[in-house]
């Protein structure tokens, strides 16, 4: 009898626990489904600049939106190349155009890109105890990958600024360390 009440309360106490966690979730951004890893075709994938490949059967999770932006919005700060050539692809969704690689540009996760609603305007990125201004024109798709529209890579997770090596070189990140780091952005 004690160890059936025991389980019982453990019980009520774990759906206690699940429904306030999914109560606090809810109010934050939430995965919108996951998809399937497939190997990328042989010379699909570039592998420069850290760029993850997708691996065969691993469940790699999607979303459609990004953690709410504040004056001090923590991210995750990645290393692109947004040339004619590089791994960015095609050219930037904002503008079609390719940008060269020594002006301050960036790509944001799908939430953070809201529809094209940042193209062109600029971010403020802080890290290091140094700050640098840099152009929204790209989008990070957090929605799918793993595909050929996306080099076999994996979807982007929410909370990324995918960054042109001008960024780094501002941030006085060691070249050596370059590929990613927590930042903090917001609105400029
Ligand atoms: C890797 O990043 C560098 C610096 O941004 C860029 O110049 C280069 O084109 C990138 N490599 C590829 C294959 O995109
Ligand atoms: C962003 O910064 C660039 C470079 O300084 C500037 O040319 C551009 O006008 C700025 N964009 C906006 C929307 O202020």
């Amino acid at each position: 009898m004690k160890s059936f009440c025991s389980k019982t309360s453990f019980l009520l106490l774990a759906i206690l626990f699940s429904t306030n966690c999914l109560d606090i979730e809810a109010q934050q951004c939430q995965s919108s489904g996951r998809i399937r890893g497939r190997k990328p075709p042989p010379g699909q994938c570039n592998r420069d600049n850290d760029s993850d490949c997708c691996k065969q059967g691993h469940m790699y999770t999607t979303y459609k939106c990004s953690p709410q932006v504040s004056g001090q919005t923590k991210a995750y700060l990645t290393l692109n190349g947004f040339q004619k050539g590089g791994d960015g692809g095609a050219p930037c969704e904002c503008d079609n155009q390719y940008h060269s690689d020594d002006t301050p540009v960036v790509a944001l996760s799908t939430g953070w890109f809201n529809k094209k609603s940042r193209c062109l305007n600029n971010i403020t990125i802080s890290a290091n105890g140094r700050s640098v201004v840099a152009m929204v024109v790209d989008e990070c798709d957090s929605t799918m990958g793993c595909d050929s529209d996306h080099d076999y890579q994996p979807p982007c997770r929410n909370n990324i600024v995918d960054a042109s090596k001008a960024v780094w070189e501002a941030l006085g990140v060691p070249h050596d360390s370059w590929g990613g780091l927590d930042i903090t952005w917001s609105d400029a």
